[in-house]
């Protein structure tokens, strides 16, 4: 495949100037995702051949069961972090607090900030359906030589300084922004090399797939119920065609290529909604701004959210902008429930 097309890391190097304060560590930091990314993909592939399906038989702060290859990606994508001297704290969703990394010295002058999900639709894992991993990149706020704080970790999305997600599918990818659109790379998996296959990537403006778990439907707050009728009305080019992964990284990537929306609201089984803000609704969120859609919670832009607690929820409708316009015209019609 494509062995004429650029790879993932003459990219990073031909942007590196795009990078106003980096001295390189942006693209060391990227290059560490790459790989930690590649030892991921190569457990998930051979995931019904190895141990390694099933639950962990713990849970996360949040409660949710951790299935073994939650516990594997964490650990790679922590263990590959802490070894390079680029990052001085990284939260993930699987860890209850952010972990403080001290530079090669055992000081503090390490600049950059990760967030993560480091396996993403974890319930996809033992039926072979596509998984993620999601990485959201800020430079910290605390001075450099202390040590990172939590203020470090509770900046609004429109601070990230990168974002992107690895999609484990029918092929591997790896889809990231700086800044500067959207670019996705595909994994040769017999070379181990990362091809830009699907440069400046964009959301077609409209679209006609919504993505929702339905089966909620009866706890969907009233303007979220009103757009679903609306979605599944005959007239125009409607009904739209209703496309569900369960894994936020897939249903997105597909609707990115495709056109179409992901919606998870808040219900009266979930008041705050389901995703998280800083591991999985603010790095996707950039994401879609990038590549020309829009990222709300149904009333406002997920990226201008305060945050509050690391592992905060928010309920979010992501993709096509003119079908996410057309969601928040819907729920303009009723206050904002969601008491977060
Ligand atoms: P995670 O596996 O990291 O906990 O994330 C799962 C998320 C998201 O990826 C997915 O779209 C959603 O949860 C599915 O939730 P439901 O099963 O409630 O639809
Ligand atoms: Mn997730
Ligand atoms: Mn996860």
């Amino acid at each position: 495949m494509g062995y004429r097309l650029k790879t993932l890391g003459e990219f990073i190097i031909e942007h590196q100037s795009q990078f106003k304060y980096s001295e390189g560590e942006l693209s060391r930091l990227l290059n560490s995702i790459k790989l930690a990314a590649k030892l991921v993909n190569h457990e998930v592939n051979k995931a019904g051949l190895v141990d390694i399906l099933g639950d962990s038989g713990e849970t996360n702060i949040q409660g949710e069961t951790q299935q073994k290859l939650d516990v594997f990606a964490n650990d790679v994508f922590m263990n590959i972090l802490k070894k390079r001297d680029i990052v001085c704290g990284v939260a993930s969703e699987e860890e209850d607090d952010f972990v403080v990394i001290s530079d090669k010295n055992g000081g503090h002058d390490n600049k950059y900030i990760v967030l993560t999900d480091p396996l993403d639709g974890s319930s996809n894992i033992d039926v072979n359906v596509s998984v993620g991993t999601i990485f959201s990149i800020y430079h910290r706020v605390s001075p450099i030589g202390s040590p990172a704080t939590k203020d470090d970790f509770l900046q609004k999305g429109r601070e990230q300084v990168a974002a992107g997600y690895v999609v484990y599918g029918t092929s591997t990818m790896l889809v990231y922004t700086t800044g500067f659109g959207v670019n996705g790379f595909t994994l040769n998996p017999a070379l181990g090399t990362w091809y830009l296959s699907h440069p400046n990537m964009k959301f077609p403006k409209g679209g006609k797939i919504y993505s929702i778990n339905e089966g909620n439907y009866v706890h969907f707050p009233q303007g979220v119920k009103d757009y679903l009728k609306y979605c599944q009305k005959e007239e125009e080019n409607r009904p739209f065609t209703s496309r569900y992964i369960g894994s936020l990284v897939s249903d997105f990537h597909r609707n990115m290529i495709k056109g179409g929306i992901y919606i998870y609201p808040t219900s009266t089984k979930a008041p705050k909604g389901k995703l998280r803000l800083l591991y999985e609704c603010n790095p996707m969120a950039f994401l879609a701004e990038q590549a020309g859609g829009k990222a709300t919670d149904g009333y406002k832009c997920i990226m201008d959210v305060e945050p509050t607690e690391l592992h905060q929820r928010v309920p979010i409708f992501i993709g096509s902008t003119e079908m996410v316009e057309k969601a928040e015209e819907f729920m303009a019609k009723f206050p904002n429930d969601a008491n977060y």
